[in-house]
């Protein structure tokens, strides 16, 4: 149920609120990624999305050039927000923005929890490994 809700950059002046809101959303017993810090760099060359509803965060991404690749940093959903279509908004936002850059692939790594999503939005498994991240990557080359 995406009514009301709006996908626009996140703002300096609501880095803590954001960084407030990936630690609560990665506790143990919701996720366990360790990175929960909004990048305040990646704010400020609007590299970080935020999907609102009625002027509240309710999940948040963030994206980083790297080589010819882009990396998504960060995808985190409010645990009480999931399961509403905000997860495919940012990372529809997400693919989109890694074109704009010119990168030729989009690069995430996801732990158990967030794998099936990852894969079930088109990304391929890189490899698989015995650690808790999993690195995917969607391509971004069309021929
Ligand atoms: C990854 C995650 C954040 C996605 O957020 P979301 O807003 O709930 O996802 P959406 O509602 O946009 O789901 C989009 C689609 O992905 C599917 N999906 C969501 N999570 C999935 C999962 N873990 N495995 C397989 N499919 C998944 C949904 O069923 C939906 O499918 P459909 O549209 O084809 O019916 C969330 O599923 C999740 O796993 N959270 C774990 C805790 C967390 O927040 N971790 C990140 C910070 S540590």
């Amino acid at each position: 149920m995406t009514v009301g809700l709006v996908l626009r950059p996140a703002r300096l002046d609501e880095i803590a609120a954001l960084s407030a809101l990936c630690a609560r959303a990665c506790a143990p017993g919701n996720g366990d990624r360790t990175k929960t810090t909004i990048d305040r760099d990646a704010v400020t060359a609007h590299r970080t999305f935020v999907v609102d509803r009625g002027g509240e965060a309710l999940g948040v991404a963030q994206l980083r050039p790297a080589g010819k690749e882009a990396v998504l940093d960060l995808l985190v959903v409010a645990p009480e927000s999931l399961g509403r279509g905000i997860g495919r908004l940012l990372y529809a936002w997400a693919l989109g923005a890694a074109r704009a850059l010119g990168a030729s692939a989009l690069r995430v790594t996801a732990d158990e929890r967030t794998l099936g999503f990852f894969e079930h939005m088109g990304a391929q498994l890189e490899r698989r490994g015995n650690g808790a991240g999993k690195v995917l990557r969607a391509s971004l080359i069309t021929s």
